[in-house]
């Protein structure tokens, strides 16, 4: 039996790349197990469709806590820590971190983000590369320090820019590659940390 590392996912949304993070871990062979789903949008989908697939879930609304974005931080991460997590993953959590979680978790969070970084960083990615007439776009999965969308970059995907390309059909392509993505990086990492 292989020794599975607890990870936890934050997201904010949907939730779509947690849910290929989910589909991974329940694979026997796979090294990671999902200790915790957290979000900091109590009505998040994703939520949801954690708690479905028998998950441990917990919501911390970041607007009680207004513009202390530490003070939501702490919560968030003594929720991490409660749940025996050793790995986070970031899958569309839409806060912007301060140093105090970032360097919590140094080398042991990662954030799967919707361009190829270091193009594209911040919101609204795929108008960005059709804007740029990008011949290439993708995925990015990089550890997480305090600048954003910065950190070392564990694995790219790829995918062509067609000439009839929206936002939406780019961003489709992206997105698929994001669900293999993020899976495959993650055992990569658990791999060469274990
Ligand atoms: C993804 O495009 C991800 O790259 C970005 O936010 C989006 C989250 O989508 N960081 P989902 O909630 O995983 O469906």
């Amino acid at each position: 039996m292989i020794q599975k590392t607890p990870i936890a996912v934050l997201i904010s949304g949907r939730g779509s790349n947690m849910r290929a993070l989910i589909e991974a871990c329940e694979r026997p062979d796979y090294p990671a197990r999902i200790a915790l789903v957290l979000s900091n949008r109590p009505d998040a989908v994703g939520l949801e469709v954690a708690r479905a697939a028998g998950l441990q879930t917990i919501a911390i609304d970041h607007k009680p806590f207004g513009k202390d974005r530490e003070a939501h931080e702490r919560k968030v991460d003594a929720a991490i820590r409660a749940s025996g997590a050793q790995i986070v993953c970031l899958a569309g959590y839409m806060r912007v971190l301060t140093p105090f979680l970032v360097n919590s978790w140094e080398g042991r969070m990662l954030n799967i983000h919707p361009s190829l970084l270091p193009a594209f960083p911040g919101l609204h990615t795929h108008e960005a590369a059709l804007a740029a007439g990008a011949k290439e776009h993708g995925c990015t999965i990089h550890f997480v320090t305090s600048g954003v969308d910065e950190g070392p970059i564990l694995g790219q995907a790829r995918v062509p820019v067609h000439a009839d390309d929206t936002p939406d059909t780019l961003g489709a392509r992206v997105l698929d590659q994001e669900h293999r993505l993020y899976p495959e990086t993650l055992a990569k990492i658990i791999g060469q940390q274990s």
